[in-house]
């Protein structure tokens, strides 16, 4: 048994979306998450600033003595998980796009499959190079919607303006005839009722937050590394302002945060 918190990270306010889904999922086991508000976003960002960002973000991580970390952040999957497994070969590091992988891959049943990311994640290839390599006779069918970002983070889930937007970028993929959809980056599971709305049903979403809580449970259970603590504690910590963080995170995740710390990322 091991009582110590998971990190879960993100460039922003989006990888709520993991810690809502963890929550759920693993009662048992305390989180701290860290937001990286002053320098999002990371999705039209290089590589190299991306990597050097993610690096720093698990240094605090290590600091708060956590067991494993989940990147929740599409972006950095997509560019860079590599390079930071092999950064901290001593920290298990779980991901969510092998988990979305897996659960697309579950889903289709036409092997047409739609994958919407930022630019950053789009660009990278990781997903269809991932899903052929499991299966070959898949067909990717990819779109960045960098608006959907900001309209998440605005809170104008529900909006019109929003469902319009989702009408614009969607409706093109939706015209290959996949049969399932990613939604490859964390704030986009904020948009769900919306995007199910424009699409129908004939398209199944996923989410890959839900079987990433699903990999880590396993992990965790492979190292015996579980908690058997009867109340888990969440913590919250961004590099910028701390009360939007509070508000999403209060709403988002239906749980009374009290305090989200601000710390200076720059310094470690
Ligand atoms: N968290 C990012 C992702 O999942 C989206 C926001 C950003 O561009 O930083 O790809």
């Amino acid at each position: 048994m091991d009582n110590r918190p998971i990190g879960i990270f993100d460039s922003g306010v989006g990888g709520l979306t993991v810690v809502k889904a963890v929550m759920e999922r693993l009662g048992n086991e305390s989180i701290v998450y860290f937001g990286d508000t002053a320098r999002v976003p990371y999705g039209s960002k290089s590589k190299e600033t991306v990597t050097k960002f993610s690096a720093q973000i698990i240094r605090f991580l290590q600091k708060q003595d956590v067991k494993a970390i989940i990147i929740a952040c599409n972006t950095i999957n997509a560019n860079c998980i590599e390079e930071l497994r092999a950064k901290f070969p001593h920290l298990p590091i779980e991901g969510v796009v092998e988990p979305g992988v897996r659960m697309a891959l579950k889903a289709t049943c036409n092997n047409r499959i739609g994958i919407i990311g930022t630019e950053a994640t789009i660009n990278s290839g990781k997903y269809p190079y991932l899903l052929k390599q499991q299966n070959p006779e898949i067909e990717v069918f990819g779109k960045a919607c960098p608006l959907f970002v900001p309209l998440v983070e605005e809170g104008w889930a529900g909006h019109a303006i929003t469902r319009e937007v989702v009408q614009e970028y969607l409706l093109p993929l939706a015209e290959h005839e996949i049969d399932t959809l990613i939604l490859g980056c964390t704030h986009y599971p904020m948009l769900t009722e919306t995007i199910g709305e424009v699409l129908g049903d004939k398209i199944t979403l996923i989410n890959p937050a839900t079987e990433a809580a699903f990999s880590i449970k396993r992990l965790l259970k492979s190292k015996n590394m579980q908690s058997d603590a009867q109340v888990a504690s969440y913590k919250f910590y961004v590099s910028d302002h701390t009360s939007r963080m509070q508000k999403m995170a209060q709403v988002f995740l239906d749980y009374p945060v009290e305090h989200v710390e601000k710390i200076d990322i720059e310094a470690y």
